[in-house]
């Protein structure tokens, strides 16, 4: 069965034409359950490498492949029918160059019928939103904390604290902008920052971290739900506390089965019902 279903899905075009007109809502789904149960309710759902540490506990996001991506953005797409399903190009599959970049967008976008790539990068990668952009795959930027750069940053910290470090980032945000990207992803910058690019860009900026004047947010759909353990990042809510319910929905049928209250004779089959 393909993975194409584009009927009344929100389109890269309509999340552009948002931007001053109202706020996108985006969150992350890796797995069809939850994309299922997110999809009408958000403009855009993005198919994160984060799925490296949260769905599979990874330490980071480095290792997650192209092929693991585009079976997940499939999956996500499959049991959606709304949202905008943008896929995270993984780390090592579009750095090497635009050529190598195009190969593995074209494969998330085939195989895994996302409408567009994310990738991470400063100035250095614009001319591969260029390359990408020009040949049909739109790509959604991703400036600021970049979590593939964890190595080059040292860990996981919030990015442009210097006056110089602040600029670049802006540059980085409009070399992407100006290579034809049609977003950027503000992740742990500074608030008056992410207010700046905002206003400087004539893209969607869609903030994770970033400030509430971001014409998006986007947050970690296993935070706002209760299901990445006791702390959640400092930027994000726990809007319900999904994992309290699964975990005693597991204690109540772990129980049931031990007392012998389930499964009944109804859950069976070949079983006459009484007349
Ligand atoms: O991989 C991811 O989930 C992301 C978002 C948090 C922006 O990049």
């Amino acid at each position: 069965m393909s993975v194409h279903s584009q009927a009344k899905r929100v389109t890269v075009p309509q999340l552009v034409a948002a931007k001053g007109e109202r706020k996108i809502a985006a969150l992350t789904a890796y797995i069809a359950p939850i994309a299922r149960l997110l999809d009408e309710a958000v403009d855009m759902l993005l198919v994160g490498d984060s799925t490296a540490m949260v769905g599979y506990a990874m330490p980071d996001t480095l290792s997650i492949t192209v092929e693991m991506m585009a079976a997940h953005s499939a999956a996500v797409v499959r049991a959606t029918r709304h949202a905008c399903v943008i896929a995270d190009m993984p780390f090592g599959s579009y750095q090497q160059s635009p050529a190598q970049a195009f190969a593995n967008a074209a494969t998330l976008l085939s195989a895994g019928g996302a409408s567009g790539v994310k990738l991470e990068g400063g100035q250095a990668l614009a001319d591969t939103t260029r390359f990408l952009v020009e040949r049909g795959i739109p790509v959604l930027a991703h400036v600021g904390l970049m979590p593939q750069y964890v190595n080059t940053m040292g860990g996981f910290k919030a990015q442009g604290m210097t006056e110089a470090a602040a600029r670049r980032i802006m540059d980085d945000a409009r070399a992407h902008a100006q290579a034809g990207a049609f977003g950027v992803v503000l992740e742990g910058i500074s608030e008056p920052l992410a207010r700046e690019i905002t206003a400087a860009l004539p893209i969607p900026t869609i903030g994770i971290g970033a400030s509430p004047a971001c014409d998006g947010q986007i947050l970690v759909t296993e935070d706002i739900l209760g299901l990445s353990g006791e702390r959640i990042p400092k930027f994000a809510r726990r809007f319900a506390d999904a994992g309290q319910v699964i975990q005693q929905a597991a204690r109540d049928y772990a129980q049931s089965v031990r007392e012998e209250t389930f499964p009944t004779l109804t859950h069976c089959f070949g079983v006459r019902s009484e007349q």
